[in-house]
Protein backbone atom coordinates (compact mmCIF):
# COMPACT_ATOMS: atom_id res chain seq x y z
CA UNK A 1 0.00 0.00 0.00
CA UNK A 2 1.14 3.41 -1.09
CA UNK A 3 1.99 5.77 2.07
CA UNK A 4 2.63 9.39 1.84
CA UNK A 5 5.15 10.98 -0.12
CA UNK A 6 6.81 14.05 0.96
CA UNK A 7 9.26 14.04 -1.11
CA UNK A 8 6.22 14.51 -4.52
CA UNK A 9 4.97 17.17 -3.31
CA UNK A 10 6.31 20.79 -3.44
CA UNK A 11 7.27 22.44 -0.49
CA UNK A 12 5.63 20.28 2.91
CA UNK A 13 7.93 20.54 6.13
CA UNK A 14 11.08 18.34 4.97
CA UNK A 15 13.44 21.61 4.57
CA UNK A 16 12.19 22.38 7.61
CA UNK A 17 13.18 19.51 9.93
CA UNK A 18 16.95 20.27 11.03
CA UNK A 19 19.17 17.06 10.51
CA UNK A 20 19.15 16.07 14.39
CA UNK A 21 16.58 14.13 15.45
CA UNK A 22 16.81 14.82 18.71
CA UNK A 23 13.65 15.72 20.03
CA UNK A 24 13.98 19.01 21.31
CA UNK A 25 15.79 20.12 17.75
CA UNK A 26 12.84 18.73 16.10
CA UNK A 27 10.32 20.41 18.44
CA UNK A 28 11.99 23.71 17.92
CA UNK A 29 12.56 23.84 14.37
CA UNK A 30 8.31 22.78 14.13
CA UNK A 31 7.56 26.44 15.53
CA UNK A 32 8.68 27.92 12.59
CA UNK A 33 7.37 25.50 9.75
CA UNK A 34 5.70 27.14 6.84
CA UNK A 35 5.32 23.67 4.96
CA UNK A 36 2.14 24.36 4.09
CA UNK A 37 -0.76 27.15 4.77
CA UNK A 38 -1.96 25.96 8.16
CA UNK A 39 -0.05 27.80 10.52
CA UNK A 40 -1.22 30.97 9.22
CA UNK A 41 -4.46 30.59 11.06
CA UNK A 42 -3.29 28.70 13.75
CA UNK A 43 -2.11 30.27 17.10
CA UNK A 44 1.10 27.57 17.16
CA UNK A 45 2.63 24.08 16.06
CA UNK A 46 1.59 21.50 18.26
CA UNK A 47 4.59 19.12 18.43
CA UNK A 48 4.41 15.48 20.29
CA UNK A 49 4.63 15.04 24.04
CA UNK A 50 5.70 12.51 26.50
CA UNK A 51 8.64 9.77 26.75
CA UNK A 52 11.70 10.57 24.79
CA UNK A 53 12.24 6.31 24.40
CA UNK A 54 8.37 5.29 24.53
CA UNK A 55 7.84 2.51 23.30
CA UNK A 56 4.01 3.33 22.36
CA UNK A 57 3.69 6.23 20.09
CA UNK A 58 -0.24 7.64 19.43
CA UNK A 59 -0.50 9.55 16.65
CA UNK A 60 -4.22 11.76 16.08
CA UNK A 61 -5.62 13.51 13.58
CA UNK A 62 -4.21 17.30 14.19
CA UNK A 63 -4.20 19.34 17.45
CA UNK A 64 -7.98 20.58 18.64
CA UNK A 65 -8.96 24.03 20.01
CA UNK A 66 -7.63 23.44 23.43
CA UNK A 67 -4.26 21.94 22.24
CA UNK A 68 -4.15 25.13 19.97
CA UNK A 69 -4.15 27.08 22.66
CA UNK A 70 -1.92 25.61 25.39
CA UNK A 71 0.51 23.72 22.71
CA UNK A 72 0.61 20.40 24.04
CA UNK A 73 -1.64 17.23 22.54
CA UNK A 74 -4.52 15.58 23.85
CA UNK A 75 -5.44 17.49 26.27
CA UNK A 76 -9.02 18.93 25.41
CA UNK A 77 -12.15 16.40 25.19
CA UNK A 78 -10.17 14.05 22.95
CA UNK A 79 -7.68 13.46 25.49
CA UNK A 80 -9.53 12.98 28.53
CA UNK A 81 -11.26 10.10 26.93
CA UNK A 82 -8.10 8.93 25.73
CA UNK A 83 -6.74 9.33 29.12
CA UNK A 84 -9.53 7.31 30.31
CA UNK A 85 -9.48 4.47 27.85
CA UNK A 86 -5.17 4.45 28.61
CA UNK A 87 -6.47 3.98 32.28
CA UNK A 88 -9.27 0.99 31.53
CA UNK A 89 -6.96 -0.83 29.21
CA UNK A 90 -4.01 -0.64 31.90
CA UNK A 91 -1.98 1.20 30.16
CA UNK A 92 0.40 3.72 31.94
CA UNK A 93 0.48 6.99 29.99
CA UNK A 94 4.05 7.29 30.77
CA UNK A 95 4.70 4.28 28.24
CA UNK A 96 3.44 6.67 25.74
CA UNK A 97 4.09 9.79 23.17
CA UNK A 98 1.11 11.61 21.83
CA UNK A 99 1.12 13.57 18.72
CA UNK A 100 -0.27 14.02 15.68
CA UNK A 101 -0.63 13.74 11.96
CA UNK A 102 -0.64 17.60 11.46
CA UNK A 103 0.96 19.51 14.21
CA UNK A 104 -1.45 22.88 13.65
CA UNK A 105 -5.11 23.12 14.19
CA UNK A 106 -7.52 23.10 11.13
CA UNK A 107 -10.51 25.02 11.63
CA UNK A 108 -13.17 27.39 9.96
CA UNK A 109 -14.97 29.78 12.23
CA UNK A 110 -18.71 30.56 13.74
CA UNK A 111 -19.10 33.75 15.33
CA UNK A 112 -16.89 32.80 17.99
CA UNK A 113 -16.63 29.06 17.62
CA UNK A 114 -13.17 27.37 16.05
CA UNK A 115 -14.89 24.43 14.13
CA UNK A 116 -12.45 21.91 13.06
CA UNK A 117 -11.68 21.25 9.79
CA UNK A 118 -10.54 17.87 8.39
CA UNK A 119 -6.53 18.38 6.82
CA UNK A 120 -6.60 17.78 3.59
CA UNK A 121 -4.52 15.04 2.26
CA UNK A 122 -2.24 17.81 0.82
CA UNK A 123 -1.31 19.19 4.61
CA UNK A 124 -1.23 15.52 5.73
CA UNK A 125 1.23 15.03 3.12
CA UNK A 126 3.09 18.24 3.66
CA UNK A 127 3.61 17.20 7.68
CA UNK A 128 4.70 14.09 7.48
CA UNK A 129 8.36 14.37 7.82
CA UNK A 130 7.77 15.91 11.39
CA UNK A 131 5.61 12.48 12.40
CA UNK A 132 8.13 10.45 10.25
CA UNK A 133 11.55 12.47 11.92
CA UNK A 134 9.48 11.71 15.56
CA UNK A 135 8.92 8.32 14.78
CA UNK A 136 12.66 7.82 14.47
CA UNK A 137 13.67 9.89 17.67
CA UNK A 138 11.90 8.27 19.91
CA UNK A 139 11.64 4.78 18.49
CA UNK A 140 8.76 3.49 19.27
CA UNK A 141 7.87 -0.40 19.29
CA UNK A 142 4.11 -0.06 18.15
CA UNK A 143 2.31 2.81 16.63
CA UNK A 144 -1.41 3.07 17.17
CA UNK A 145 -3.08 5.38 14.30
CA UNK A 146 -6.21 7.25 15.99
CA UNK A 147 -8.18 7.45 13.09
CA UNK A 148 -8.18 8.04 9.72
CA UNK A 149 -6.39 10.68 9.14
CA UNK A 150 -3.56 8.84 10.83
CA UNK A 151 -3.50 5.80 9.40
CA UNK A 152 -4.02 7.13 5.93
CA UNK A 153 -0.65 9.58 6.58
CA UNK A 154 1.17 5.92 7.25
CA UNK A 155 -0.47 3.22 5.61
CA UNK A 156 -2.04 5.20 2.13
CA UNK A 157 -4.66 6.81 1.45
CA UNK A 158 -6.49 3.75 0.34
CA UNK A 159 -6.57 2.29 3.76
CA UNK A 160 -10.00 1.80 5.69
CA UNK A 161 -9.50 1.57 9.24
CA UNK A 162 -13.38 0.07 9.49
CA UNK A 163 -11.13 -2.76 7.34
CA UNK A 164 -8.06 -3.58 9.87
CA UNK A 165 -8.41 -1.83 12.38
CA UNK A 166 -6.67 -3.43 15.67
CA UNK A 167 -4.74 -5.50 13.21
CA UNK A 168 -1.02 -5.96 14.16
CA UNK A 169 0.57 -3.93 10.64
CA UNK A 170 3.96 -4.28 9.61
CA UNK A 171 5.91 -1.06 8.84
CA UNK A 172 5.33 0.25 5.65
CA UNK A 173 7.93 -0.72 2.90
CA UNK A 174 7.50 2.47 0.79
CA UNK A 175 8.42 4.79 4.31
CA UNK A 176 11.89 4.79 4.48
CA UNK A 177 12.84 5.47 8.34
CA UNK A 178 16.41 4.76 9.53
CA UNK A 179 14.90 2.35 12.51
CA UNK A 180 15.78 -1.25 13.36
CA UNK A 181 13.83 -3.17 14.17
CA UNK A 182 10.73 -1.02 12.40
CA UNK A 183 7.81 -0.53 14.52
CA UNK A 184 4.59 -2.37 14.02
CA UNK A 185 1.31 -0.22 13.65
CA UNK A 186 -2.65 -0.59 14.83
CA UNK A 187 -5.03 1.48 13.65
CA UNK A 188 -7.98 2.24 15.78
CA UNK A 189 -10.80 4.80 16.04
CA UNK A 190 -10.06 8.48 16.67
CA UNK A 191 -11.32 9.38 20.24
CA UNK A 192 -13.15 12.04 19.12
CA UNK A 193 -15.40 9.73 17.30
CA UNK A 194 -16.45 8.10 20.00
CA UNK A 195 -16.97 11.25 21.57
CA UNK A 196 -19.57 12.29 18.85
CA UNK A 197 -21.14 9.29 18.85
CA UNK A 198 -24.43 9.36 20.31
CA UNK A 199 -25.54 5.77 19.40
CA UNK A 200 -26.46 3.04 21.52
CA UNK A 201 -23.45 1.29 20.41
CA UNK A 202 -21.74 3.82 22.11
CA UNK A 203 -20.40 1.97 25.27
CA UNK A 204 -19.62 -1.28 22.81
CA UNK A 205 -17.53 0.59 20.71
CA UNK A 206 -15.53 2.44 23.30
CA UNK A 207 -15.16 -0.77 24.67
CA UNK A 208 -13.46 -1.92 21.49
CA UNK A 209 -11.04 1.03 21.31
CA UNK A 210 -10.07 0.01 24.87
CA UNK A 211 -9.41 -3.54 23.17
CA UNK A 212 -7.69 -2.56 20.80
CA UNK A 213 -5.22 -0.37 22.96
CA UNK A 214 -4.85 -3.25 25.04
CA UNK A 215 -3.93 -5.27 21.55
CA UNK A 216 -1.46 -2.56 20.96
CA UNK A 217 0.21 -2.84 24.23
CA UNK A 218 0.24 -6.79 23.98
CA UNK A 219 2.86 -6.55 20.98
CA UNK A 220 5.21 -4.63 23.25
CA UNK A 221 8.07 -7.38 24.25
N1 LIG B 1 -7.52 15.30 18.49
C1 LIG B 1 -6.35 14.90 17.96
O1 LIG B 1 -6.32 14.18 16.99
N2 LIG B 1 -5.25 15.30 18.50
C2 LIG B 1 -5.23 16.08 19.55
O2 LIG B 1 -4.15 16.42 19.98
C3 LIG B 1 -6.44 16.48 20.10
C4 LIG B 1 -7.60 16.10 19.55
FE1 LIG C 1 4.30 22.71 8.89
FE2 LIG C 1 2.66 20.71 9.49
FE3 LIG C 1 2.09 23.14 10.33
FE4 LIG C 1 1.83 22.57 7.77
S1 LIG C 1 0.64 21.68 9.48
S2 LIG C 1 2.83 24.41 8.61
S3 LIG C 1 3.55 21.15 7.45
S4 LIG C 1 3.87 21.91 10.95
Amino acid sequence: MAGAKPSAQAGGAARYVPEHHDLRSLENAATSCRGCDLYKDATQTVFGHGGGDAPLMLVGEQPGDREDQEGLPFVGPAGRLLASALEDASIDPGLTYQTNAVKHFKFNRSGKRRIHQTPRRIEVVACQPWLLAEIEAVQPEVIVCLGATAAKSLLGSSFRVTAHRGERLEWPKDIVVDLDPQPFVVATLHPSALLRDRSDRRRANYESFVDDLRGAVAILK
